[in-house]
Order: C-alpha cells, then structure tokens, then sequence
C-alpha cells in the first residue's frame, strides 16, 4: 500500500507546484528554527529537511546581508530528505540560516533567523527532570533572573509515543525560544525543565557563550521506554515490560519514547546530554539497571555519532543526576532506591569508571524535602542539582583542571580486628558534619550468615574516619555509607568535602583481604 500512497504524495505534489507553491514539502527539520543554537566548533552543525526528491538544496549561512557560508546538496529518493554539515563555527551570532530547493528552474526558499553558535545539551528523563522552574525554591526570584541569559534559548519536545523509530518530532511543546519567565514557568511538568535550564545558566557563567537547551522528558517513565531495542536485547530485558510497579505512572512499554522523543534529534550536532532517572525503576527492572542505564548511554552516543556524519563526538560527555530521597508509602515502598543510586554508577560509587567514560554525577541523596507539595519524591532544590550538575560538566565535559566535582569516597580500608574498628582513607579531605551511628553498615558473617549491622562513627581526621565494628563477633565482610532511601536531613549528611560541600556519594565495599579468614 506504501507505493500507491507515494505516486499520489508526488502528482499531488507536483500540481500544487504548478499552482505556485513551489515549495511543497520544502522544509526544515521540525526543531530547526529561529532562535535555536546550533553546535559550536571543532564540531560542524548539522542542518537538515525534507523536499522533493532529485531537488537540489543550497544552504546558505549569513550574517547580517553577506552570506559566510555555502553547503549544496540533494534531496535523497526514499526519505525525501536532505542534509549539509556546516564548517565548524566559533561561538557567537546571530545568524541566519537560509534553504533553498531548487527543482526544474524553480526556487523555493525558508529561513531561520537569530540563530547562534554554542553548545547544545539535551536534558531527558523522568518528572525530576520535567519540573518546572515555576515548581522549585525561589521560584519568583528564578523567572525573574533570564535578562542576563537571554544566548540560552531553550526548545521542548513534545510528549508523544511512536511504535517505530521517527524521523522527526511529532511535535514540540515550545519551539526555541530565548527565556523568558512565561516559557520557564509555563505550569507543572511542562516545559520547561528547571533543572536543564539552571545547568545551562551556570554553564553561561562559566563559558560566556551562547547554550542551546532541549529538554525531551516525561513524568513516572522506566528506563526501558527511553532505550532503544538494541540496548534492551544487550542487557536481556523482556521485550514485553514484567508486571508493571506503582512507580511507573507513564508510558512504560519498551523504546516508546526513545522512538517518538530521542531518535528524531540523532541527526542534530550535541554538546551532550543530561540525564535524571531512575525512580520509575526501583521496583521495576531494578537488577538490570546497571547494564540497562550503561547499554542506554552507548546506545545514545552512537546513535548521535552517526546521525550527525561523525560530528557530534562518539563519547559524547553524559551527566546524570543519582536519586534524591523520598519518603515510603505503603503502595510503593521506595526499597530499591539505595540499589538504583549504586546501579546509575554501574557497581562502582563514583564516575567516570572504565564502563561509564566520560560521564559525570550529581549526588542528590542530602537534597529531600520532606514538604515538597510535589511529593517528597520531588524535591525542590534544584538550584543545587544544577549547580553539582555543572561542576561536573566543567570538569569532565570542559577540562577544567583541579576542579572538585565528586564527594569524598575511601579509598583505603582496613580492618583493625584487635581494636574493633574499621579505618576508611578518603580519596580526599572530608568535612564530618556529624557523628551518625547508623549511617555506616558492615556485614557481619558467622556461620555462613551475614547481617547489616550499624557502625557507629568513631574518630577522624582530616582525610580518615573510623568506624567501631565492635558489635560485630564474626568476620567483617563489606561496609557500606548511606544504603537507605532517606539517609540524613537536608544538607545534613555527616560526611561532605569541606571546600566545595559537595556530600560523600553512597558506597558498598567488600573486605577481602583479612587475617580472620584464614
Ligand atoms: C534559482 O536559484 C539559483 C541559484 O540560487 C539562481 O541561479 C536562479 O536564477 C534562480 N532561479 C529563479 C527562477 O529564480
Ligand atoms: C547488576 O546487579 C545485579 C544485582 O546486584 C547483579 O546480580 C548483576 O551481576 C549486576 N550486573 C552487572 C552487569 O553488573
Ligand atoms: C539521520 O541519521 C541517520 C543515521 O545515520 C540516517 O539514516 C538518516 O538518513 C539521517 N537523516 C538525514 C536527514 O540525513
Ligand atoms: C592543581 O593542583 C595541584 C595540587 O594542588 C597543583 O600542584 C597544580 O599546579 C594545579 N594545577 C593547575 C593546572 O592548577
Ligand atoms: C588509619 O589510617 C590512617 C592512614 O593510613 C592512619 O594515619 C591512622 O593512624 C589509622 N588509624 C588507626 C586507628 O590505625
């Protein structure tokens, strides 16, 4: 059926042109337009569209009357679609970007203005992501605050499914757009993400160039909806979802939003991409979070590789946000939540790590808010989600050096059986905030059994803690920091690094090396 509908797109096609619309069909991808910020140097931007097959497309970048740049290309049979990779530009604007189709001596021209060069973050995930400014701290003093920001331009996609993978977006909530308190504060869980735009806010502090932000979230969403079907089958998830938890509220079935809200900006030059999820997998999934989350993350990064013709760089910087706390309820108790924060790290408390490369983390576990009208598991503070967020992306996206973006993890621990303690060495300098008797576990075996036991804080240095293993009588085999849903208070975990206050991530280690063994 697919042949007949095409002959009669083509003749039907071909008689509005003779009518005068010569430019049927010419177009833009759907997040091409004005106010956008296409990707700065080394990498060239892609531009790309649709139009009448064998045409002949020239894309022409101006500056002001005089034209910098020429790309000519075709558009291809099958897709109908065409595509230039610009020359690598420095970051700054405003430009314009002009198409035009040229088939049987006819022209047709579109155009997009006040375009700019920067870099390009896109921010996906679940309703974490998805909040609004309107719904965090601050919020009147935040929409307020965008006449300085106005070379951040922002676009959200629509949310919309698709069974196969789309070309291009169905839709966009906001098309880009320069900020402004209406389009950042536009209701709950609409556009546009708060924490995407803080993260972009404090990236211009920084780089003082323009920051284009495209936020592709959806609220209660798995993992599994946002990968593709090659990542699933590497990580052997059920093709069809398992029983499904309270926790998934959203679109659930496998590679539905990847499909309809991911796939279609493959083709577009990124600087990289944010990432805040997990919650909808706690109960759902959960042991295959650290092979599903790493699988998502290649999968991405090879897809916008080749999309972009090698522009948007393979591993791409990948920053995500590990789960905030929340609060039990009996329907669904947030159980997996310390297991999620271990697996979005792939096993390892800390990235980047040999099978996440190039990635970065926000620790969030100290940022609960118990009043949030939200729910707890939205916590307002994303100022500081954002703010951890970009000292990662300064370190590991930018190069920063000597920039501390990662909490205090040990890196030594031994075990001093005859004295009762356990002597952790931090990786670097901590701050105790406090002497907490319960938020440090060892695992006590005898008898082949073991059981989580507490493991009060005893004393510390600058860089080492110990910890009173006295209550244990068998072997100590692993201790681990903060393996609960709720940790501490507020910015009142015990252990932080002084200077940047950025908290010690959750931990689990094993003991191996012990006289008491043999
Ligand atoms: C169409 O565009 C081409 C190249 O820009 C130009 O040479 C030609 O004169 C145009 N034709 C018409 C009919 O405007
Ligand atoms: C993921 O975690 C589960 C549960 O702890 C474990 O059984 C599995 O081996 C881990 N898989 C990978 C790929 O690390
Ligand atoms: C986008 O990238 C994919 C994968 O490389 C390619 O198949 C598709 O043709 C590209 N789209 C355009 C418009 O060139
Ligand atoms: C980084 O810090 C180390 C130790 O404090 C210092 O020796 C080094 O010069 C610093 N490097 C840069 C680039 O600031
Ligand atoms: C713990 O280790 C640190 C560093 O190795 C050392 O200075 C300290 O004396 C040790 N504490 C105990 C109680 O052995």
């Amino acid at each position: 059926m697919a042949a007949p509908g095409a002959v009669l797109g083509l003749m039907l096609s071909v008689i509005l042109w003779a009518d005068g619309s010569a430019g049927i069909g010419f177009r833009f991808a759907s997040y091409i337009d004005n106010y956008m910020v296409l990707q700065k140097e080394p990498a060239g931007a892609v531009i790309w569209g649709f139009g009448i097959p064998g045409a002949t497309v020239t894309v022409t970048l101006c500056q002001g009357q005089q034209a910098i740049m020429k790309k000519v290309t075709s558009v291809k049979a099958h897709t109908n679609t065409w595509m230039v990779v610009l020359d690598p530009m420095k970051p700054g604007g405003p430009y314009e970007v002009m198409a035009q189709q040229s088939l049987w001596s006819r022209n047709f021209t579109v155009q997009v203005h006040d375009v700019l060069f920067g870099d390009v973050w896109l921010c996906s995930g679940q309703s974490n992501m998805q909040m609004t400014v309107l719904q965090i701290f601050n919020a009147v003093r935040e929409l307020s605050d965008t006449a300085a920001y106005q070379s951040v331009r922002l676009l959200s996609v629509s949310l919309t499914e698709a069974e196969e993978e789309l070309q291009d977006l169905n839709a966009v909530d906001l098309q880009w757009s320069k900020p402004t308190k209406e389009n950042l504060g536009n209701g709950d869980f609409t556009y546009m993400s708060a924490v995407c735009w803080l993260f972009g806010r404090y990236l211009y502090d920084t780089l003082q160039y323009p920051i284009g932000l495209i936020s592709s979230c959806w609220g209660g969403t798995p993992i599994e909806a946002w990968s593709s079907e090659r990542s699933l089958k590497a990580c052997g998830v059920p093709t069809k979802g398992s029983l499904l938890s309270d926790s998934v509220s959203g679109p659930s079935q496998n590679s539905i939003l990847w499909n309809a809200m991911i796939h279609p900006l493959q083709n577009m030059t990124l600087k990289g991409v944010l990432w805040y999820q997990g919650e909808s997998n706690v109960n759902y999934n959960k042991d295959l979070y650290n092979c599903t989350f790493p699988a998502l993350i290649e999968d991405w990064r090879q897809t916008f590789h080749s999309g972009s013709q090698g522009q948007t760089e393979r591993v791409f910087p990948f920053g995500f946000v590990q789960l905030s706390s929340y609060l039990s309820t009996a329907d669904d108790p947030p159980v997996g939540v310390p297991q999620i924060r271990w697996h979005q790290t792939a096993d390892l408390g800390f990235v980047p790590n040999r099978r996440m490369p190039n990635t970065f983390m926000a620790v969030a576990l100290d940022l609960c808010d118990r009043t949030s009208p939200f729910g707890s598991i939205h916590p307002r503070d994303k100022q500081t989600v954002a703010y951890r967020l970009h000292l990662g992306a300064r370190a590991v996206a930018y190069g920063e050096k000597n920039l501390t973006f990662q909490g205090p993890l040990p890196e030594k621990i031994e075990l001093l059986s005859t004295d009762g303690l356990l002597n952790l060495t931090y990786h670097q300098s901590i701050q105790v905030l406090r002497q907490d008797l319960q938020i440090f576990e060892i695992s006590c075996c005898s008898d082949r059994q073991c059981k989580w036991l507490p493991a009060p804080m005893n004393t510390f240095t600058s860089q080492t803690l110990t910890l009173s293993i006295r209550s244990c009588r068998g072997t100590v085999a692993a201790v681990r920091y903060a393996w609960t849903p709720w940790p501490c208070e507020y910015k009142q975990c015990p252990l932080y690094h002084p200077s940047s206050a950025l908290p010690a991530p959750p931990f689990l280690a094993f003991i191996t090396d012990q006289a008491s063994r043999h």
